[in-house]
């Protein structure tokens, strides 16, 4: 039995300790998912792995399939869903290399497929989305960060944001106004197809950069890059440890 799904985002493109048993492409109403579903076993456990952005890092937080990946999940018969996201850190406490586990969302994005209950349907549905996030998954993620000494946001608003550019200063205060503590591309409607399939999802984002305007220079990719290269570090020490749990 599969126990877990992860989804890996930027800076998390493979996972590594996995003990990779298998890949599998899986073709699904919506098209196929942004990468072959690895299937291995980490830390005696069976699980899988998607990348998010694909393989080689090539597909935009507006192109990824979001429908197509939480849909291949699903066909597996896996229940739990950890993604791991890259953010900006709006809030002045959410710094770069920081984990952050967001409670609550605020969805900026447009104009993507975002919902399993759009044709061919009997009724209309709509999903309770008052809280987005599963909250045993997240308090299983907070009771290993603990375990593994690791210090962590317990909670967080995260703002999805359409991207691929940056957001402006202007748009980082907005945001802040509504509440947001992390900005990110690729939180919707990835969370959100999760619930249509009572997927238990939960966000484990690291903070990349301080977020427009909050920093003290341009954000750079070279930046984002090196802080998500140490920030990944504690995620995979948190997936280790987490997945014992669950
Ligand atoms: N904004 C949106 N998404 C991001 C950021 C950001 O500043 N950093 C990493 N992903």
């Amino acid at each position: 039995m599969i126990e877990l799904a992860i989804i890996g985002g930027t800076g998390l493109t493979a996972l590594e300790g996995l003990e990779i048993t298998r890949q599998q492409m899986l073709y699904t109403p919506y098209g196929e998912p942004s990468s072959p579903i690895i299937h291995g076993t980490y830390c005696g456990k069976s699980i899988v792995f998607l990348a998010r952005h694909g393989t080689r890092h090539t597909i935009p937080p507006h192109k990824i399939n979001y429908r197509a990946n939480i849909w291949s999940i699903k066909e597996l018969g896996i229940k739990t869903v950890i993604a791991v996201a890259a953010v900006g850190g709006i809030h002045p406490d959410m710094r770069p290399k920081d984990l952050v586990l967001p409670h609550q969302l605020i969805d900026y994005t447009w104009s993507r497929e975002h919902t399993f209950f759009a044709e061919d349907l009997t009724h209309v549905t709509h999903i309770d989305f008052t809280h987005p996030y599963c909250e045993s998954l997240r308090s299983q993620l907070l009771t290993a960060a603990q375990q593994v000494d690791l210090t962590i946001h317990p909670q967080g608003i995260y703002g999805a944001t359409q991207g691929p550019r940056l957001e402006t200063a202007a748009e980082i205060n907005r945001m802040e106004r509504d509440g947001c503590d992390i900005v990110g591309m690729t939180g919707m409607p990835e969370a959100a197809l999760a619930r249509e399939l009572e997927l238990d999802y939960a966000t484990c984002a690291v903070v990349a950069n301080p977020a427009a305007g909050r920093g003290s220079a341009q954000i750079t990719m070279a930046e984002i890059e090196a802080n998500l290269k140490q920030g990944v570090q504690n995620v995979r020490r948190l997936l280790a440890e987490v997945i014992r749990l669950v």
